[in-house]
């Protein structure tokens, strides 16, 4: 659907209501949208992005029914739900000039054989009159690729940011309130920002020198308050931390679980909050958005056969990919006669680089002395978040 949002300024809002699954990996439970953005100056228009080839006719039909010719053809950012319809965008505007960075040129080339002579390499903070219209072009690389950048639209003050401030977040209004939006936003700043948090800051800086009035991503509702966001992504990607534990945990015939829910009783006692995600049932985003802020993660997981059980390996991979800014980190676990659980888990959570704190594991059903370990490891995390003035 095509919406006007400023005069000469047309948001072509691709809904994908019921896909729930992005990269056959991140579960979407509210959907999704691709949005692409049509800019019509005084004597030229451009488009910003296009659309997943799976809305291929549904795209293709909005941009025709603009009636208008294109000269420039934007691609920000090579990744297929932005770029795949460029082939057919192009041939059917075959004197359009494709902008974009020299990397995103190496992927486009790459992903969709797009020809040499298509394209307009331009650097950043160039910019491309339209007339009435200027738009200028600021990298903000790994947000989350190599070649991502961003379009400021001068006039208008308008941010495109592409993935950048994006939800994964499929609704019929334009703008929605910030509180309905705050959660879509954090799960797809955990899910696809996180490990770029450090690039994340200077990306932030580099965009804060603009004036802008709007901010309008590629996937989700368009931000009519960007300070809202802004501060959002600078807060989640600060390294302030929460008094909080996070749990992945999984367990087979109850040991871990009786562990587990020991230890949150005792965390909980103490004044830290605690959010176990149950491994064998829970959605992985909401895992990877309780990552965002947690001061600690505690794994916990039975021994299967020589390592820990696979569902946990999953976890702590993820973790170790999406590398949140926890401070420290442990492992609680059960087993029957051995074998590498918490050196397992250590090595796929490498990129932790806070303070490891002495596991917990016990042999078959937990006794005494187990819980005495529970004990001294909630204790320790307590004092760990006092130490670092989280905890009162
Ligand atoms: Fe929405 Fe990285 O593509």
């Amino acid at each position: 659907m095509i919406q006007k949002i400023k005069s000469g300024i047309y948001y072509i809002n691709i809904r994908d209501w019921d896909r729930r699954l992005f990269d056959e990996l991140i579960p979407l439970p509210n959907g999704t949208s691709y949005n692409a953005y049509v800019i019509k100056g005084s004597e030229k228009t451009a488009l910003i992005d296009t659309s997943d080839p799976v809305k291929r006719e549904e795209f293709i039909e909005n941009l025709k029914s603009l009636n208008l010719s294109l000269d420039f053809v934007i691609s920000q950012h090579a990744e297929q739900d932005h770029s795949g319809l460029l082939p057919e965008t192009l041939k059917l505007f075959p004197e359009a000039k494709l902008v974009t960075n020299k990397k995103c040129q190496s992927f486009l080339k790459e992903l969709l054989l797009i020809p040499e002579t298509r394209f307009w390499i331009i650097e950043d903070g160039q910019e491309i009159s339209l007339g009435n219209k200027t738009l200028k072009f600021i990298f903000t690389p790994w947000a989350h690729w190599p070649e991502t950048f961003c379009t400021y639209l001068r006039e208008d003050k308008i941010l495109f940011s592409c993935d950048l401030f994006g939800s994964h977040y499929a609704t019929s209004k334009v703008f929605v309130e910030e509180n309905e939006i705050y959660l879509p936003a954090k799960r797809y700043y955990a899910e696809i920002m996180m490990p770029f948090r450090k690039t994340i800051i200077k990306n932030l800086a580099k965009i804060e020198s603009l004036d802008i009035g709007i901010i309008a991503p590629s996937h989700g509702p368009i931000y009519a308050n960007p300070k809202f966001i802004v501060n959002a992504y600078k807060n989640w990607s600060s390294e302030d931390v929460t008094n909080k534990v996070v749990i992945p945990y999984v367990s087979m015939h109850g040991s871990t679980e009786k562990m587990i829910n020991f230890f949150i009783e005792r965390l909980m006692g103490k004044g830290v909050d605690v959010e176990p995600f149950n491994l064998s049932k829970t959605d992985l985003g909401e895992l990877a958005m309780s990552l965002v802020d947690t001061a600690t993660i505690v794994l916990g997981a039975p021994m299967v056969l020589a390592g820990p059980h696979p569902l946990a390996v999953y976890a702590a991979y993820l973790v170790g990919i999406l590398k949140p800014k926890a401070k420290f980190a442990s492992v609680i676990g059960s087993y029957g006669w051995g074998g590498r659980l918490v050196e397992t888990l250590k090595e796929l959570m490498s990129s932790f680089k806070g303070e490891f704190l002495e596991p917990v594991l016990a042999k078959g059903y937990p006794k005494k002395g187990d819980y005495t370990n529970l004990e001294k490891l909630a204790e320790a995390i307590a004092l760990r978040h006092r130490e670092i003035n989280i905890l009162k």
